[in-house]
């Protein structure tokens, strides 16, 4: 349809008809659903009655070609005016083939990864009948405790905002109204979810504009640089008002400002959130405040249907307000082709060839492999073909290894850890659980400790239970759990070589693993192929590249700990540990255990001969910084070059790093490349206290190396 059509349909429609538009529920609510959604909410306590169920313009959470074909079509033979429905889910990291938790393919450092894997997302999504995906989560990270770090690409703007682009390119491709294999894509949470204070899910957010603006906003901006057809609201407030009520986030950054156009849906409930938020005192006063900040679509609650029709004969909500909410939502419904073809690329015969595919599977694959990092390595690891190994721990035949978000993956579909490596290694293996996630028994540590007396070898596969992580999965304890700090104190007392590959969905506190382990690998949750990536890496036939994209801290009590940090009136010399009066801990070091974009590999790599081209540059006159990069090991490797600047002096304090640019080498043993970097006015830009976005002559540091820590110095002015 074209917008004048378009225009024709809103007019013709009721007040009714267009607010039943903006409600979205789950399948089952809806009469007739073959009831396969994956997500349900009891229709009673929302007061949903069944002619809004049945009226409403969207569904959440249904899948499966089927289902939808048969829902679409009972709800287009009853709708007056031939609108259809919009299916709505969370495809977060994979749709049947699971791929690794965002935060595992932020670790890839590779972008292809993160849209080939959204776009394979999207199309076994998409012939399963799903028209939109609740994703790309871009969500700025700080803090381990959150249990939603596992659906970021971590703690850095820049990075978080190049993969929010790549994720839209997959999910959404060029045409979706041709497309048929392509979803609609949904950042979010926007604003600010991972702030929450003291990592707690959706408690309060509360920081300044400016912080909120250089650090926390440009990823979902990127996202909608890049096309992304709707955003999420997010359940925090933001500065003292929920973000579904707030006008000023809302209207004023994301409508005004940023001239978004597209679908703002609330989330899970948030408009009569509003109410224990204490920002409403009933829903009739939530449905004002939401439709007043530009929220399109109700999430799961009735504010809207009950209370809009009266606010607009009330005169206090003007029915144009409604009218572009509802337009909004009509325009996303004819971009996805709906009007045309309802059912779009709803297909179940495609469905059975398409879901967990050979090729699909390659491709989850292969974004394990990239997205495991290497945390430690004294030699044990690769393991060597003719050694007798113990693999011990519940993740040794464990097949819960999708993470939290693994829509409709199915775990007995993953492939585990213990019978891919019995298949790829050439030496004598044991597989046992030793104890269990969170409890042992004499039994399984006295068959543990037999097994792991005939190894040379013990490689322990530890970790979080998915449920550990992911939406309403906080902890304030973030070690292993402690059946399995017990399992490692017992095994070490056997003086054998030993390596940890840990399966979790956040930063850990590794104490009680790292220093007794000779080798720690971080698998995360790897997804569907999960298992044979980490066989892969554990044998040598893959040589680990992942990088660290969100800091390893010490141990809670450090958090938040995150490299692109300030330094202080008073900075602590790490070479003076006796000094009293200077920004430090007396029990712990002020450095994370492990930084910002670490990672081992198998070989080793030399960064030699920094050289910038000037010492100074202008916004006219761009400057060059080379280095040279050796493989200085065995083997062949690829290294992820990472360059990070400092302004040294800012009309508000700067922090010590921030990255500008990396660069992935695949080196040949031996072999040295000159890698050269850019570095553009623009990239010295930033908030200042006036909110205004400049950059400021003076004095620039640059930095490159392996991660945020191990760097060749450099130095540049800009006049
Ligand atoms: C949840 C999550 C959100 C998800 C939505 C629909 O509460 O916060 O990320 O997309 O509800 O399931």
């Amino acid at each position: 349809m074209d917008q004048k059509q378009i225009a024709g349909l809103l007019n013709e429609m009721t007040l009714e008809e267009k607010v039943a538009q903006l409600l979205q529920l789950t399948a089952h609510l809806h009469e007739g659903a073959e009831d396969k959604g994956q997500i349900t909410g009891p229709k009673e306590e929302m007061g949903v009655t069944a002619e809004m169920v049945n009226a409403s313009g969207s569904v959440l959470g249904l899948s499966g070609a089927a289902s939808i074909i048969a829902l679409q079509k009972s709800y287009m033979e009853k709708s007056r005016l031939g609108i259809p429905l919009l299916f709505m889910a969370d495809v977060i990291h994979g749709f049947k083939t699971i791929f690794p938790i965002p935060l595992a393919l932020g670790c890839s450092w590779d972008l292809g990864v993160a849209e080939k894997s959204a776009e394979i997302a999207a199309k076994e999504s998409a012939v399963s009948g799903i028209h939109v995906t609740f994703a790309p989560m871009v969500d700025l990270v700080r803090d381990p405790r959150w249990g939603r770090v596992m659906e970021t690409t971590g703690e850095d703007p820049y990075l978080n905002s190049l993969f929010a682009r790549a994720f839209v390119r997959g999910y959404q491709g060029s045409n979706l109204a041709e497309d048929k294999d392509r979803l609609a894509a949904c950042v979010k949470h926007f604003a600010a979810y991972g702030a929450a204070e003291g990592g707690r899910d959706y408690n309060t957010v509360d920081m300044s504009e400016r912080q909120l603006r250089e650090y926390y906003l440009p990823a979902y901006k990127a996202a909608l640089e890049e096309g992304c057809e709707m955003v999420m609201a997010s359940f925090n407030t933001v500065d003292g008002i929920p973000a579904s009520g707030n006008e000023k986030l809302m209207r004023g950054i994301l409508r005004d400002e940023w001239n978004f156009d597209g679908v703002l849906i609330s989330d899970w409930a948030s408009i009569r959130e509003m109410i224990a938020h204490g920002a409403a005192e009933d829903d009739c006063e939530a449905a004002y405040r939401a439709i007043r900040a530009g929220v399109d679509i109700e999430m799961m609650t009735p504010c809207y249907v009950r209370h809009l029709p009266q606010l607009i004969e009330s005169g206090r909500v003007d029915e144009e307000l409604i009218d572009e909410a509802v337009l909004r939502v009509l325009q996303l419904k004819n971009k996805l082709g709906l009007f045309e073809n309802p059912l779009r690329g709803a297909d179940p015969n495609r469905e059975r060839e398409l879901l967990l595919c050979r090729e699909h599977r390659k491709a989850a694959y292969e974004a394990a492999a990239k997205s495991c990092v290497l945390l430690k390595n004294n030699g044990v690891l690769p393991l060597k073909p003719e050694s007798r190994v113990a693999l011990i721990g519940p993740f040794a035949d464990h097949e819960d290894i999708l993470g939290w978000w693994s829509c409709v993956g199915e775990k007995e579909d993953a492939v585990k850890l213990g019978p891919a490596l019995q298949e790829r290694f050439t030496g004598k293996l044991s597989v046992t659980a030793g104890c269990g996630i969170d409890s042992m028994t004499a039994e399984q540590l006295e068959a543990a400790t037999a097994a792991a007396r005939e190894a040379d070898v013990l490689v322990l596969a530890l970790g979080e239970a998915s449920d550990m992580s992911g939406e309403g999965g906080s902890r304030t304890d973030i070690t292993l759990p402690e059946a399995q700090l017990e399992l490692v104190r017992q095994l070490k007392r056997l003086g054998k070589p030993m390596a940890a590959v840990i399966f979790n969905g956040r930063p850990l506190d590794l104490n009680g693993l790292f220093d007794e382990s000779d080798a720690v690998l971080e698998a995360w949750f790897p997804g569907t192929e999960g298992g044979a990536a980490v066989a892969d890496i554990l044998t040598g036939s893959v040589n680990p590249s992942g990088r660290l994209t969100m800091s390893f801290p010490q141990s809670v009590g450090q958090v938040p700990v995150y490299y692109n940090a300030f330094n202080t009136g008073r900075p602590m010399d790490p070479s003076k540990t006796g000094e009293r009066y200077v920004s430090k801990y007396i029990d712990s070091p002020n450095e994370p255990l492990l930084p910002f974009g670490y990672g081992l590999s198998y070989t080793t790599f030399d960064y030699s001969g920094l050289t910038v081209s000037s010492d100074e540059m202008s916004a006219e006159q761009p400057l060059t910084v080379n280095v040279t990069v050796t493989n200085t090991g065995a083997r062949a490797g690829v290294e992820t070059v990472q360059l990070y600047i400092r302004d040294a002096v800012g009309e508000v304090v700067r922090p010590l790093r921030e990255l500008k640019a990396f660069e992935r080498i695949d080196l040949q043993p031996g072999e040295c490349r000159t890698v050269t970097f850019t570095i553009t006015e623009e990239q010295l830009r930033y908030h200042h206290s006036d909110l205004s976005f400049a950059s400021d002559p003076g004095l620039f540091q640059v930095f490159v190396g392996p991660n945020s820590r191990d760097t060749l110095e450099g130095a540049f002015r800009l006049i």
